[in-house]
């Protein structure tokens, strides 16, 4: 069964081809991305009105470039999948939209995926897939969250942020530091190059006894840190950034790790975007190791949002029987959708 997945909640627009739905793990046969990065950076952030058009422009040369890769035709795809939500809701209309004409037009039916459920399943594309069950670390621009996952749609919430995102800690800092956006990859490029201890930052809820977050204050203390320093924060800026990125990675590591321990499971995944980090990653490996935990990431090039993830998420959303694709086309889109409102159990 050939499924086409098309994601466009934010900023990227991603397509990929994943040969699934029967036996067997699902195959990714080609996937294309067209990254806004650079129209969005102009003005520090998304612009989601930009955000559509871009996804308008987008969508049907990276299908056709996706199809060609995988020497296959548009009338082979057997489901069109999309990114329901949740996300920006203009950029996800034009995903839903496209998917469902698409769908119509080839008398195939479609199916609304979860975006954070492509995330979380998208170490299954890995070469070193993980098995169920496990605690998740979702990390993106828009969630933290910890999740306890005991099969596909089979999510319970463990703990989340009770203010910023872990992604928006670091693309806030990095914007206080005129470091572009996003600010993450940037900020912990720099930080490469500074000392962490420099600068004492806070943990917010470090020892709360829960498996919560919360990253405003971080970003709060890193603007005041920036002010007092002034004209200095030029010179110091690499140390800023890595006892920043240092704060933010020592919170997910040790909560992760207190998730294990709560859950009495034995493997973790980590997914989206700040899945990217190297710390971040370093440290969870070797704590893990240190533990017999085993640990599952996204490929480098999958962690941040693209199609592959949809696609996949349909494929084994359709394996498991827990939601038929559909021949209805009056698509709707879910810019709110919490991830364990899917629950099957
Ligand atoms: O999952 P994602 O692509 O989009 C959402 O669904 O939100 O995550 C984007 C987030 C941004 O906040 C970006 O700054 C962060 O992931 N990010 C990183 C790195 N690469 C991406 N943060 C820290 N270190 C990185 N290497
Ligand atoms: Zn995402």
């Amino acid at each position: 069964m050939l499924i086409l997945g098309i994601e466009s909640s934010c900023d990227e627009t991603g397509v990929a081809l994943v040969r699934g739905g029967d036996a067997g793990t699902p195959v990714l046969l080609a996937h294309a991305l067209h990254s806004q990065i650079e129209m969005h950076q102009a003005y520090g952030g998304v612009v989601p009105e930009l955000a559509s058009r871009d996804h308008i422009r987008r969508v049907l040369p990276l299908s056709d470039h996706v199809l060609a890769e995988a020497q296959q035709a548009l009338s082979d795809v057997d489901v069109v999948a999309f990114t329901r939500g949740p996300g920006l809701a203009g950029a996800l209309l034009v995903g839903a939209g496209v998917a469902c004409a698409l769908a119509a037009a080839l008398d195939r039916p479609v199916l609304g995926v979860h975006h954070l459920e492509g995330h979380l399943l998208s170490p299954f594309l890995s070469a070193d897939p993980p098995a169920f069950p496990f605690v998740a670390l979702l990390v993106s621009g828009g969630h933290t969250q910890l999740m306890e996952v005991q099969g596909v749609g089979r999510y319970r919430l463990l703990g989340e942020t009770i203010d910023d995102a872990a992604g928006e800690a670091f693309d806030k800092s990095a914007k206080l530091m005129g470091l572009g956006y996003p600010g993450g990859p940037a900020l912990s490029r720099l930080a490469e190059q500074g000392d962490a201890s420099a600068f004492k930052l806070p943990r917010p809820l470090l020892h709360s006894g829960n498996l919560d977050f919360s990253f405003a204050g971080l970003k709060t203390a890193v603007l005041t840190q920036a002010r007092k320093l002034g004209e200095a924060l030029e010179s110091r800026k690499a140390d800023l950034a890595a006892a920043t990125e240092a704060a933010i990675v020592e919170v997910l590591v040790k909560k992760s790790l207190a998730a294990l321990v709560q859950t009495g499971l034995r493997r973790l995944v980590v997914a989206g975007g700040v899945g990217a980090n190297r710390p971040l990653r370093a440290q969870l490996n070797a704590a893990c190791a240190a533990r017999g935990v085993r640990v599952h990431y996204p490929e480098l090039h999958l962690c941040t949002d693209n199609g592959a993830m949809i696609a996949m998420a349909a494929a084994m959303r359709l394996q498991a029987g827990i939601q038929p694709a559909q021949r209805s086309y009056a698509f709707d889109v879910k810019p709110r959708w919490p991830l364990d409102a899917l629950a099957i159990s």
